[in-house]
């Protein structure tokens, strides 16, 4: 799953009239194939970068000789290689601080050694959801769950490996056309019956994965300060009121979906009840923080980021 532009390059290419692309940064991306792997690809893609894409087979971010190996010659690396699996982590957290902790340590400190930046991506769940306005980027760590913790741990060493050149961004609430995520289930279950429970008792910002992708190149095409950011569609809503915002995207009736609180759905990692991540590094950074979640919803519907999971699953529950 790796590939260049330098190496895709035509064998008769003289050496002396480098590409456009490889005149440019050279991008490394671990955790490539996951689902803001993938989106990431394509935004460097369209920009014809030149790219490194790792998924997991190619590197496993918790061999530290491979890692630096592999970061050796890059000049920007985007760190998205975790260990995602929240209510597993409360069980298996060793697993999950060997990526999300060490694993983070391990590119850092490669990037450091290379003279590269890293951005490496983080979550909301470093944060307990006790606020009741949006969490600055520099409030303190109040993680619930091991999955917060390992990720907690994981900035701390990003920051301390590397203080000169290494960027923070925490995410949140994540979908896209790749991977599992909380839209396409709840297509998938309105598929097989007339409504769905969600929970109106916990915040955040619904996130489409294209716009972090971009948010993601905007920083590293930036002047910015290192330091922490939070690339989070703007506003605020519930799991409730997105739900019946994704159904009216789709033409399926918002009343279908049924309110609920989070009693009636305990799992076994706790989940933040207020994760709205503040916006204002990217304002001191002149970076326009990302667009509204619902306009981000419409492009992303738009776009068809949905279409297959509906065209599979949800033909039959349409309105029209
Ligand atoms: N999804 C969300 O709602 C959300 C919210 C907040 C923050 N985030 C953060 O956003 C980033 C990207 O998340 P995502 O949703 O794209 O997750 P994802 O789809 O699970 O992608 C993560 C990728 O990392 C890979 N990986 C796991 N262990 C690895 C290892 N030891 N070495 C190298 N790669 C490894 C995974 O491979 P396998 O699939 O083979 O394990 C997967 O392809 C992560 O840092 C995550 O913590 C996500």
């Amino acid at each position: 799953m790796s590939g260049t532009a330098a190496e895709a390059a035509p064998a008769t290419q003289p050496a002396q009239a480098p590409s456009p692309a490889a005149a440019g940064p050279r991008y490394l991306i671990t955790g490539a194939s996951g689902m803001l792997g993938l989106d990431l690809q394509a935004a460097l893609a369209a920009r014809g970068a030149d790219v490194t894409a790792l998924g997991r087979s190619d590197l496993d971010v918790t061999d530290a000789d491979a890692v630096l190996r592999a970061v050796a010659g890059h000049d920007v690396v985007f760190n998205l290689a975790a260990y995602t699996r929240v209510d597993d982590a409360e069980e298996f957290e060793h697993e999950a601080f060997d990526v999300n902790a060490i694993g983070a340590g391990n590119v850092a400190s490669a990037a450091r050694e290379s003279g590269a930046t890293i951005i490496h991506v983080s979550t909301d769940y470093v944060f307990d959801g006790s606020a009741t306005s949006p969490y600055p980027e520099d409030a303190p760590y109040s993680p619930l769950s091991a999955y917060g913790r390992t990720k907690a741990e994981g900035e701390r060493r990003v920051l301390h490996e590397h203080p000169s050149g290494a960027f923070v961004v925490r995410t949140a609430w994540l979908y896209g056309s790749n991977g599992s995520n909380f839209p396409k289930t709840m297509l998938k279950l309105i598929a097989g019956r007339d409504t769905v429970s969600v929970v109106t008792d916990q915040f955040g910002q619904p996130t489409w994965t294209v716009d972090v992708a971009a948010q993601l190149l905007r920083l590293a095409d930036s002047h910015a300060e290192p330091g922490i950011y939070h690339a989070t569609n703007s506003g605020d809503t519930s799991w409730f009121a997105f739900t019946q915002a994704l159904f009216g995207e789709l033409g399926i009736d918002p009343d279908k979906v049924q309110p609920t609180d989070s009693s009636q759905f305990v799992r076994p990692a706790p989940r933040p009840a207020y994760s709205v991540l503040g916006h204002d590094a990217w304002s001191r950074a002149g970076i326009e923080p990302m667009r509204r979640w619902g306009e981000a919803l419409h492009a992303a519907a738009v776009s068809g980021t949905f279409g297959d999971t509906w065209q599979r699953f949800g033909s039959s529950s349409t309105r029209s």
